[in-house]
């Protein structure tokens, strides 16, 4: 899940552009930097030679260490952004590593399965290795066939070719940029199962693990597909297979606007993104339905007569996304009436899955690279079922090796805690849910119009919940101290219950489990002790049923046993304020949809929370935002 950002352009006269290749590479790192920040490397190829830096840590170390060691003037350069597979987080394991006497740089993102083996080969034939990653092993034998294979005969394809050569000797996921002193001019770069778009420009070309990696310079872009080489020159773009054979790529243009990618002012994108979640909804459900209630989700490209034969839903995701899934099974089986299950993706394969052409598997992917979901997806389809993507990332692998995809029109989300793509893939999947209720019959048009006007009524929903935020943000600073915190919820409060204390373990690194209020008794409930914070997501109590009443009761439960309770609950509710320490009112709206609203507040708390212990809540310890490894 590293950065990977190429750039190449014309020697300085040439055409009117006076972008830098260090310039280019180090914003287009800033960018990506989201993907990880173990370390950050970059090399520039200037007078028929290498030269790199690089440094473990942010971005910003290797700033720092550019200013007091500068680089060449160049208009050939790679840059990379490290979350740390094989080997630590050190400066000797950060990328580019180098390879034929230093005259070849080589960044990666990705596993190399077959490092070992391929190490060892290259160490009997005498070449050396300074760090422990697979990225030196696969520099090395991409130096090792450009020199020895191919002579260093550029005539003959040159890097082009070694990388074709390299790639089919290597097996697992990957993308690799390459630069060669002796070619100034080119960067090559591969793909397997790892990703990597084109960006064009007129007198430059980039490259970028996603299009932020260029999207100062350019809004035109091209997709990579699988197993896929691309040369680019200042003025070309060539695209082989790993034989050889020329391939084509899809251009397509990018619509999200740079500063969107920005902060916006807010101190943090964690926060501007919290901010951006009316629109984000807003977004996902604009035109898709006419003023009838009728639901024209163009991208569903599946045959409507097969998805009314559907027996089954498998919901495949993995952390926040995994919770969107959990929220929308409750919405999918009550207007659809079909069976659905919600899976881990990592699980998922691994347990001999019951699958086949009635089944449809959605799968939910804000990056839409994890490379869990896309395995299992992939091995859905090779099961025969149907398979369709909510993804947030225009053009990712995941929707593009789909049958159809459904895309959350969030906008770019930086923080690597997942907020506004939530909301956004809960949105998307209830469309798709009123979808098939549409077209099988199992809801009539009035009520699925019911529905969709409900949520049109979200965004100002969230509005009014974020002009009251500050109450909530108190309570996170005064609670910075808190060492544990437990989240209850029943029906769809049980998989907000389990976002709300994600959310606190990610961000501020303390203990917080969500629980299904109805399970308490049969065990946490000997977690709690006196001033032990719990956070109870409450129904509304207009429900037919009495989820209210049962978990009014289990507030009840913990507070008698010196629970500190904290209450989100419907405005109106005024049952619940004889039990709880602090209320925190959420508008009206269905119980369905009460997810969309009762998930804010509790992202709020974790960030006033993180940010007073001063912790960095857009890239916590530990984590990434895009897991391109299993
Ligand atoms: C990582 C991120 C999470 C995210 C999960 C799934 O673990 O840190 O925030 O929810 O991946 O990512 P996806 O892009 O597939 O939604």
């Amino acid at each position: 899940m590293c950065g990977i950002v190429g750039y190449v352009g014309h020697s300085t006269g040439q055409v009117n552009i006076e972008h830098k290749a260090l310039d280019v590479v180090l914003e287009g790192l800033r960018r990506l930097e989201y993907r990880g920040y173990d370390s950050a490397g970059i090399a520039v190829v200037a007078d028929g030679a290498i030269e790199s830096r690089k440094k473990s840590g942010k971005l910003s170390n290797l700033i720092g260490e550019l200013e007091g060691n500068p680089l060449p003037e160049s208009m050939t350069g790679i840059g990379h952004t490290r979350w740390a597979t094989h080997g630590g987080p050190t400066d000797q394991n950060a990328h580019p590593h180098l390879s034929d006497g230093g005259k070849l740089a080589l960044i990666h993102n990705g596993i190399i399965e077959n490092f070992a083996e391929l190490k060892l080969e290259l160490l009997n034939e005498g070449v050396t290795f300074i760090s422990e990653t697979d990225t030196e092993v696969a520099a090395a034998l991409l130096g090792h066939i450009y020199r020895n294979q191919l002579g260093g005969d550029n005539s003959n394809g040159g890097l082009t070719k070694a990388m074709q050569l390299a790639c089919q000797r290597l097996e697992g996921a990957f993308t690799l940029l390459a630069v060669h002193a002796d070619q100034p001019d080119v960067v090559v770069a591969a793909r397997r199962n790892s990703p990597l778009v084109v960006g064009l420009g007129e007198g430059e070309n980039f490259l970028g693990s996603d299009v932020s990696g260029f999207i100062d310079y350019t809004r035109r872009a091209v997709e990579l597909g699988q197993d896929q080489i691309v040369t680019i020159t200042a003025d070309s773009v060539e695209i082989t297979d790993f034989f050889g054979a020329p391939a084509e790529g899809k251009e397509y243009h990018v619509d999200w606007d740079p500063a969107s990618a920005e902060k916006g002012g807010y101190p943090s994108f964690m926060e501007k993104e919290i901010h951006d979640q009316p629109d984000a909804v807003a977004q996902t459900l604009l035109g898709r339905s006419d003023l009838e209630g009728k639901l024209t989700l163009d991208e569903m490209r599946i045959d409507p007569e097969l998805l009314k034969h559907i027996n089954k839903i498998i919901v495949l995701a993995c952390g926040t996304s995994a919770y969107a899934g959990q929220v929308a099974k409750y919405a999918i089986e009550r207007w659809c009436r079909i069976a659905t299950e919600v899976e881990l993706s990592h699980e998922f394969r691994y347990r001999d899955p019951i699958v086949d052409e009635n089944t449809l598997v959605v799968s939910i992917s804000q990056s839409g690279e994890t490379m869990d979901t896309l395995m299992a997806v992939r091995y859905a389809k090779e099961q025969g079922a149907k398979t369709i993507s909510i993804c947030n990332t225009n053009g990712s692998t995941i929707p593009r090796e789909s049958d159809a995809v459904l895309y959350t029109h969030a906008g770019p989300e930086i923080a690597v805690a997942s907020t506004k793509a939530f909301l956004a893939q809960i949105t998307a999947a209830y469309l798709l849910g009123l979808y098939l209720a549409q077209l099988r019959g199992n809801m009539f048009q009035g009520e699925i119009k019911d529905v969709l006007a409900d949520l049109g009524k979200i965004p100002a929903k969230i509005q009014e919940i974020l002009d009251h935020e500050d109450r909530i943000k108190d309570l996170g600073v005064e609670m910075a101290n808190a060492k544990s915190v437990l989240f209850l919820g029943r029906h769809v409060g049980f998989p907000v219950a389990m976002e709300g204390a994600l959310k606190l373990k990610e961000l501020a690194y303390i203990h917080a489990e969500g629980f299904a209020a109805g399970e308490l008794k049969h065990g946490p409930i000997a977690l709690i002790e006196e001033g032990q914070p719990v956070f109870v997501i409450v129904p509304s109590p207009r429900g037919r049923d009495s989820l209210h009443a049962k978990v009014v009761s289990n507030i009840q439960e913990v507070r008698a046993r010196g629970a500190k309770t904290i209450v989100i609950a419907e405005e109106g509710d005024e049952a619940v304020k004889a039990y709880a320490e602090h209320v925190f009112y959420i508008p009206p709206t269905p119980t369905l949809l009460a997810p969309l609203l009762s998930t804010v507040p509790l992202q709020i708390f974790a960030l006033a929370l993180a940010s007073a212990k001063g912790y960095d809540v857009d890239q916590p310890r530990n984590l990434a935002k895009s897991v391109t490894v299993e």
